[in-house]
C-alpha cells in the first residue's frame, strides 16, 4: 500500500505511540485526521503536524461512529483507520475494583470494537483498520491479568472480524507490542508497575507498525 495522500483517521493521536505513528504517517505523505480526547495534547499534535483534529472518547456510545464520519467529511473518505487508545492496571485482580476494571475494557476493548465498527462501514475495498492489543495476549501475566484480558480480547476480536470484512477487501492488522517507554506503565489507572525491563523505543515500534500497513500485513509481533 503507498502511503503517499493515502487518507488515515489515527484515534488516540495523543498517546505515546499514537502520536509516533502520525509524525511517520505525516512524514510518509499521508493526509492525516488525529482524533483524540484530551483538548489541550490534541491541540498540540495538531498544531505540529499541521493536521486536522476531530474529538473523540470511545468510552461513549456514539462518539466512534460521530468521529469517523467527521474524519470522512475532512478527507473526503479514508484508506486506513488506526486506533491506539487503551490503559492499564496493575495488580492482583482481587485488589481491582469493578469501576477500573469497567475503564480497562472500554479503553481496551470496546473503544477499538466501536471504532473498528465505525471504521467498516467508512472505509473502501482495499482499506486497513489497525488495532494495538499487546504481547500479553499471546504472554498473560499475573499482576496484570485483566489488562491481559483486554488484549485476548481485542486479538480475539481482530482475527475473527478480519475473516468478516476480507471479502470486502478491507484487512485488518492486530499490533501486539512489548513493553515501550510511552509512559503508559507510569500512569495506570490502578496499581504500581512491577520493575520491568528497558522498553522498546516508540518511534522504533510506530515504524514497525507504519511499516506493516504498508506491506499488506495483518499481524506484528516483535
Ligand atoms: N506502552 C506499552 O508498553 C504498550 C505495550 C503494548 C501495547 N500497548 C498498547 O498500545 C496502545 C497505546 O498505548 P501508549 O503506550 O501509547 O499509551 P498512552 O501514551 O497512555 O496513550 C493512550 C492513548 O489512549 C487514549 N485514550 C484512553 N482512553 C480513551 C478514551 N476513553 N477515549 C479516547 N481516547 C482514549 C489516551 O487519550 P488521552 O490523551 O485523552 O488520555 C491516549 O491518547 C494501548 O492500547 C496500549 O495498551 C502499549
Amino acid at each position: 500500500m503507498d502511503l503517499v495522500e493515502s487518507r488515515i483517521c489515527i484515534v488516540g493521536a495523543t498517546g505515546g505511540l499514537g502520536s509516533e505513528i502520525a509524525r511517520q504517517c505525516v512524514g510518509h505523505g499521508a493526509r492525516v485526521v488525529l482524533a483524540g480526547r484530551n483538548p489541550t495534547a490534541l491541540e498540540r499534535i495538531s498544531q505540529e503536524l499541521a493536521c486536522p483534529s476531530v474529538r473523540i472518547d470511545v468510552a461513549e456510545p456514539t462518539s466512534a461512529d460521530q468521529a469517523i464520519a467527521e474524519a470522512v467529511e475532512i478527507l473526503g473518505g479514508l484508506d486506513v483507520v488506526i486506533c491506539a487508545t487503551g490503559t492499564v492496571a496493575f495488580g492482583p485482580v482481587t485488589e481491582l475494583e469493578d469501576v477500573i476494571l469497567e475503564r480497562l475494557f472500554v479503553a481496551n476493548v470496546l473503544g477499538p470494537v466501536r471504532v473498528t465498527r465505525a471504521a467498516i462501514g467508512a472505509l473502501t475495498s482495499g482499506g486497513v483498520i489497525v488495532n494495538i492489543s499487546g504481547i500479553v495476549a499471546d504472554h498473560p501475566t499475573a499482576g496484570m491479568a485483566a489488562y491481559s484480558a483486554t488484549k485476548a480480547a481485542l486479538t480475539a476480536f481482530d482475527r475473527a472480524v478480519a475473516r468478516e470484512v476480507r471479502r470486502a477487501g478491507v484487512r485488518i492488522l492486530d499490533v501486539r507490542p512489548p513493553h515501550t517507554e510511552t509512559g503508559l506503565a507510569t500512569r495506570p489507572i490502578a496499581g504500581v508497575a512491577p520493575a520491568l525491563p528497558e522498553g522498546r523505543v516508540p518511534r522504533e515500534v510506530a515504524r514497525a507498525i507504519v511499516d506493516a500497513v504498508a506491506a499488506g500485513a495483518t499481524d506484528v509481533v516483535f
